[in-house]
């Protein structure tokens, strides 16, 4: 008999079930797709947490069929998900209602509610990071502001991975890189912040235990074994956000190598052996999935997106190597055009829903190559400025790698290590978010020492490349000019949404 790790990740379209083996090999892979998330309002995104649940365990079911591996051969199980989307269960551990997820906005009021009863500085003392529309807590104020029935129903409040992990188990219980981006939590001290849940006036008891994030959680139920296949009382581990769980996959669990994402969003992720926040709140530090570690992490909202709307609005049908390719022939500099990647407005650095995206710099000799160039270089920009952020608040940075969609791209790839000024390495394995679970879950059931034990075993970089000296060079000064762009462009924004 065989042993085998199983990664679960709760993504925003889809379920993905992995399963490894002792040294982290990838045995097979299956995604189960979600409902389409419902938007009834502007700003609002909703899903069904059953949903989730009925996804997760045809992915389990999938995976342990394609990979002909039986149930007791799985030693343990890891969670990983989206962050951020509040779950409410009544006394039974019903759903009270669908589950508002991380991109859901209505709550503006209640984050100036929280601001206005704790005071921002506290805030940010309290839990590390500023009250955000999309984290959890306002989206809690939201639904005691707006269904007061629903709200005196709730007894406890989940985040998404950990809904799954209820259906797993029976327990109620999430880790620390997950409960960071709730607005509820004490992300210094590793805690529930009650500072925050009594200065609001909300009952403690609707939080559900906390662990670190390789600790074993709870067991497989038989009804669970029942249904997924998997046997009973089969150790789960706390697993991790998302962010976190993906940069386990990456090996991000050591201090000099942070990892660019270059998905739908783009993210820089760092590891932090020691705490330290922005002050002016632009990153996000939350707990890692690491025990005892750290990690901060800024966030362009469109990064893949702004390629993805090209090629869907300018160039339907076009694949994006077609594209990359044609981007090759445009210079560095793309003849002077630079592209803003505000098509969602922008997390990392500026924290402005209403920022708006385009080209500046256009004439009448820029060709489409020029357009894709200068699009590539935009959100490269964008993230050099979440890379500086990271780095002034004291991480040293050696080498980036580079992982999602857009780092498919060798192209991509080179201009990258340009514009960030540093090496950008590719790792053998893309799996993300569910690999890292499934990683969490080796360390938790004993098999390495740690979790860094487990990635230095299981992770390889495969390629690298180095920035070019001119290239870097001319990089630092249209880093200069993008960086202008925005704050001369603020005021017009407002005046447009004015309209
Ligand atoms: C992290 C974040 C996303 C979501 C959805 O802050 O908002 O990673 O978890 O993927």
């Amino acid at each position: 008999m065989e042993s085998m790790w199983l990664g679960i990740d709760i993504g925003t379209g889809s379920s993905r079930a992995l399963l490894v083996d002792g040294r982290g090999g990838i045995r097979a892979g299956y995604t189960a797709a979600h409902e389409d998330m419902r938007m009834e309002r502007p700003l609002w995104a909703e899903q069904r947490p059953e949903n989730w649940w009925d996804a997760a365990v045809e992915a389990i079911r999938g995976v342990l069929a394609k990979a002909g591996v039986a149930g007791r051969e799985v030693r343990g199980i890891g969670l990983s998900g989206q962050m951020h989307g509040l779950v409410i269960l009544d006394g039974a551990g019903a759903v009270i209602r669908p589950a508002l997820i991380w991109c859901d906005q209505r709550s503006q009021a209640q984050v100036d509610a929280v601001n206005a009863a704790i005071g921002r500085e506290n805030v940010v003392r309290f839990t590390a990071n500023p009250v955000l529309t999309g984290f959890t807590l306002p989206k809690l104020l939201w639904v005691r502001d707006n269904e007061p029935r629903n709200f005196e129903r709730v007894r406890k409040m989940l985040l998404p991975k950990d809904y799954v992990r209820f259906r797993l188990t029976g327990e109620y219980a999430t880790e620390v890189s997950d409960a960071s981006g709730t607005s509820l939590f004490d992300v210094v001290r590793r805690r529930w912040s009650f500072d925050m849940m009594d200065g609001l006036g909300l009952d403690r008891a609707i939080l559900p235990e906390c662990h670190e994030s390789s600790e074993v959680t709870g067991r497989i139920t038989q009804r669970a074994a029942e249904l997924t296949g998997l046997e009973a009382g089969t150790p789960v581990v706390g697993g991790g956000g998302d962010q976190a769980s993906s940069a386990v996959g990456n090996g991000i669990v050591e201090g000099g190598i942070v990892s660019c994402t270059l998905g739908t969003s783009g993210v820089v992720f760092a590891h932090m052996e020691e705490v330290a926040y922005d002050p002016a709140g632009r990153v996000h530090t939350f707990c890692h999935a690491v025990p005892g570690k750290w990690h901060v992490m800024g966030v362009t909202q469109g990064a893949g997106l702004s390629l993805q709307w090209f090629r869907n609005q300018l160039a339907p049908g076009a694949a994006y190597d077609a594209l990359t390719a044609e981007a090759a022939q445009s210079p560095a500099g793309a003849h002077g055009l630079f592209w803003l990647p505000y098509l969602m407005g922008e997390r990392t650095p500026h924290l402005d829903a209403g920022a708006r995206g385009g080209w500046i710099g256009l004439t009448a000799r820029h060709t489409r190559a020029d357009l894709i160039r200068a699009l590539i270089e935009g959100v490269s920009y964008s993230m050099r400025d979440c890379l500086d952020i990271v780095e002034s608040l004291g991480v040293a940075v050696q080498s980036v790698r580079a992982s999602g969609g857009g780092a498919q791209s060798a192209f991509w790839r080179r201009l990258l290590a340009g514009i960030l000024h540093k090496r950008v390495a590719t790792l053998e394995t893309q799996e993300g978010s569910a690999y890292g679970a499934a990683l969490l879950a080796l360390a938790g059931t004993g098999e390495y020492g740690s979790v860094q034990e487990v990635c230095r075993a299981a992770i390889h970089e495969t390629d690298s490349v180095c920035p070019d000296v001119a290239d870097a060079a001319f990089y630092e000064k249209g880093h200069r000019v993008y960086q202008a762009l925005y704050p001369a462009l603020k005021p017009i924004f407002g005046e447009i949404a004015a309209l």
